[in-house]
């Protein structure tokens, strides 16, 4: 399929990220769209990270197709007294298969910990769901020299405690906080540069059998004209995809990753 710098290639994951965004019918008319466009494709797991109330229909929809559904947070309990809340043996009940964690704007804005993050990934992991566990700095911390401090402190603590067998059914996706809905990507040296960081702190911690295998996903305006240029690297194995994913034309062709003019 594709040559990649002579290193192995992982499956690519490409997944979208819808945030809070669409209507009930248009959802379905999205997720449709995608299913037609992508009935013969093959060539990476891809998957549609809905709102949660949307779970259970675009599911459904997808049941006769590889693509995958997915959640966009969860809360670690698994059942009680806690209104509003969601766990992940309820998603897995009705067709999740992912769940987002720890992503930046939940970390900002709803003000959750490493710690938090990895009670999450944990109960997802537990319920049979695949956690998509977001890590990234803002740009005061780049601007400071101190993304490898702040994602390896990220990873070391979303990820304590995890078996080997855990750490081999959880992706990983690094999203540096600057370029998500600015327009602004990193360049794929920069970001390659940050996921193989990731990856020898996976080594050191988890082995090598884990970092071998972990998929790596980048997320930050991943576009039809820079997705081709990111997988490239040899330690980004797919996309995380907010705004782009929205619309069936380029989300499906980020998933293709062809060379795009710009
Ligand atoms: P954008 O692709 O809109 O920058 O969003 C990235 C993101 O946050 C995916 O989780």
């Amino acid at each position: 399929m594709r040559e990649k710098k002579g290193r192995k290639v992982r499956r690519p994951v490409i997944a979208g990220n819808w945030k809070m965004n669409k209507s009930l019918a248009e959802a379905e008319e999205l997720a449709s769209g995608l299913k037609e466009r992508l009935k013969d494709f093959d060539d990476a797991d891809v998957v549609l990270c809905v709102p949660s109330l949307y779970v259970e229909s675009v599911a459904n929809l997808l049941s006769d197709s590889r693509i995958g559904v997915g959640a966009q947070n969860l809360y670690w309990e698994e059942k009680g007294a806690f209104t509003g809340e969601i766990s992940a043996t309820m998603l897995k009940s009705v067709g999740c298969e992912y769940v987002i964690v720890g992503h930046s704007e939940r970390r900002q804005y709803f003000r959750e910990t490493n710690q938090d993050v990895n009670r999450k990934a944990k109960a997802a992991l537990t319920a049979g769901l695949t956690p998509i566990l977001c890590v990234g700095e803002v740009l005061r911390e780049r601007e400071d020299g101190r993304t490898e401090d702040v994602v390896s402190k990220q990873v070391v603590e979303s990820l304590e405690g995890m078996t080997e067998e855990e750490m081999l059914s959880t992706v990983i996706a690094y999203e540096p906080v600057w370029a998500i809905g600015t327009g602004k990507t990193a360049t794929p040296e920069q970001a390659n540069e940050v996921h193989e960081l990731i990856r020898k702190l996976l080594a050191q911690r988890h082995g090598a059998e884990v970092a071998e295998n972990v998929r790596i996903l980048y997320g930050g305006s991943v576009k039809p004209g820079n997705v081709y240029g990111l997988m490239q690297e040899p330690d980004i194995d797919g996309g995380l995809v907010g705004g782009a994913s929205l619309d069936a034309g380029s989300f499906e062709k980020i998933v293709r990753f062809e060379r795009q003019g710009p």
